[in-house]
């Protein structure tokens, strides 16, 4: 992937697409040693429009292949997001030379929105069923974003769809026979709007106990912060997700303005829950001023449950193989010159700190924790912001997150030319924040009380 200097702003360890737009990851799946990475894609503009499925492979989540366009729009509608799985036993019956399916589900959304699949022999090239829609509308206007998953209760596939301001399962023996088996929502949701690509997996907590999660993007609107995905805690009985943990205001999965539409990888192989977003948000995405190509993803996060004081909570970490190419190389007092666009913090902070990057035109991107215990992101003079009013606007400039412990703090940092993501207190603290400097930062400033060892990536 070559950069075109700084001011194309493209990451080097986030996926981008070559040109085009791209907005949510879909049909996130590991199969034989490969991850499979389709994301919402259209490829004749940096803006929204009939959406494909674009598609890239990946051995270690940071560096990926392209493979061509898998699904175009057709006489049902557009491709929307959905997921995909390895059908290992055939139970779709579209097996080839004895070779399972990968098989996908998606929406199609044209007059309106239904669920259909498609399968792949060979991981490339796909087909649509000849008998879609899967699940036809019930009559909502919004009804989208599959996401498959097996189903250990009933030992079968189900299926959860968003469905307006509630989440409907569904359960098939085969992937195309669907019958629906329960609802989840809106009671317990305590942010109204739209919800948005679903999707459910079982966690063990620090007890070993099986913690179901339920994971919903929602449409919330500008003045309340825009999109954000939310979390729930609970059980599967095999027909519907049951919120067993409430919380006493909401979860988020990053409470960061460039996180939206996470999605777990699905593999019978993998032992971790990964989960990768949409690495922007609908309310500035289409005007961010990159060139031939618009939008990124997240870094590929590993999840977990941890007991925190306020009880139990996801937590997010970088995905190990991130770890291979970081190399600490210097321990940085005070402040450090630095040249590269991609590197790593590895910060030991003690009450409120602050690290400072910035460039020769005094634009400052601030992280760290303040007086109030709050850990935060402050990008409001960070550079570019003149593409979009409402990226420019305060509601968008900074991140403030109260902690769930207290004293000493440990964080992770990773810079990316143009997106900074911040892990800390265990993963409770997990942010994605895109930014715009005209000029490349050269210098890091620490203030207060923090170690702060610099990480090299090699890529
Ligand atoms: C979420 C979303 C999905 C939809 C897709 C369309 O970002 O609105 O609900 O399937 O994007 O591109």
């Amino acid at each position: 992937m070559a950069t075109k200097g700084v001011n194309d702003y493209r990451p080097r360890i986030h996926f981008t697409t070559r040109k085009g737009w791209i907005n949510d990851p879909n049909g996130l799946l590991y199969h034989d040693g490969i991850y499979h990475l389709f994301y919402q894609h259209y490829p004749k503009d940096t803006k929204w429009g009939p959406m494909h499925w674009g598609h890239a492979i990946s051995r270690d989540l940071i560096s990926w292949e392209h493979l061509p366009i898998a699904l175009e729009p057709d006489e049902l509608g557009h491709i929307f997001s959905g997921s995909a799985v390895y059908d290992r036993e055939n139970t779709t019956g579209f097996a080839s030379f004895g070779k399972p399916p990968i098989v996908t589900m998606f929406t199609h959304s044209g007059e309106t929105q239904q669920q259909s699949i498609a399968y792949s022999t060979d991981g490339v090239n796909f087909t649509k069923y000849a008998g879609n829609p899967v699940i036809k509308n019930p009559g909502l206007r919004d009804f989208r974003d599959p996401k498959v998953f097996y189903n250990p209760v009933r030992d079968s596939w189900s299926c959860v769809v968003a469905a307006g301001d509630r989440v409907y399962f569904y359960a098939s023996p085969n992937l195309i026979d669907w019958v629906k088996t329960g609802e989840f929502g809106p009671e317990g949701n305590l942010c109204p709007g739209v919800w948005e690509c679903p999707d459910i997996f079982p966690l063990k907590a620090p007890n070993g106990d099986e913690v179901w999660v339920l994971v919903v993007s929602m449409t919330i609107p500008l003045e309340k912060g825009g999109p954000k995905t939310q979390y729930f805690l609970g059980t599967f009985d095999g027909d519907a997700f049951i919120c067993t943990r409430p919380f006493d205001g909401i979860e988020w999965i990053d409470p960061g303005f460039d996180n939206y539409a996470a999605m777990s990888y699905y593999g019978e192989e993998l032992k971790d829950r990964i989960v990768i977003g949409w690495g922007a948000n609908w309310q500035y995405a289409a005007d961010t001023p990159t060139d031939e190509y618009r939008g990124m993803m997240t870094l590929a996060r590993k999840l977990s449950l941890v007991d925190t004081p306020k009880g139990l909570r996801l937590s997010s970490a970088p995905y190990d193989t991130l770890g291979e190419i970081m190399v600490p190389t210097a321990i940085i007092k005070g402040e450090k010159a630095i040249e590269s666009q991609v590197f790593g913090l590895g910060i030991e902070g003690y009450h409120n700190f602050a690290v400072t990057l910035s460039n020769e035109d005094d634009e400052e991107l601030v992280f760290g924790v303040n007086e109030n215990d709050e850990i935060f992101i402050d990008r409001s003079r960070a550079g570019d912001k003149t593409f979009s009013d409402i990226f420019a606007s305060a509601v968008f400039g900074k991140v403030e997150k109260k902690r769930l412990y207290r004293g000493a703090i440990t964080m992770e940092a990773i810079f990316d030319v143009s997106m900074l993501e911040v892990f800390a207190d265990k993963g409770t603290f997990a942010c994605a924040q895109v930014v715009y400097p005209t000029k490349p930062y050269n210098r890091i400033a620490i203030e207060g009380k923090a170690e702060v060892t610099y990480y090299d990536v090699i890529l």
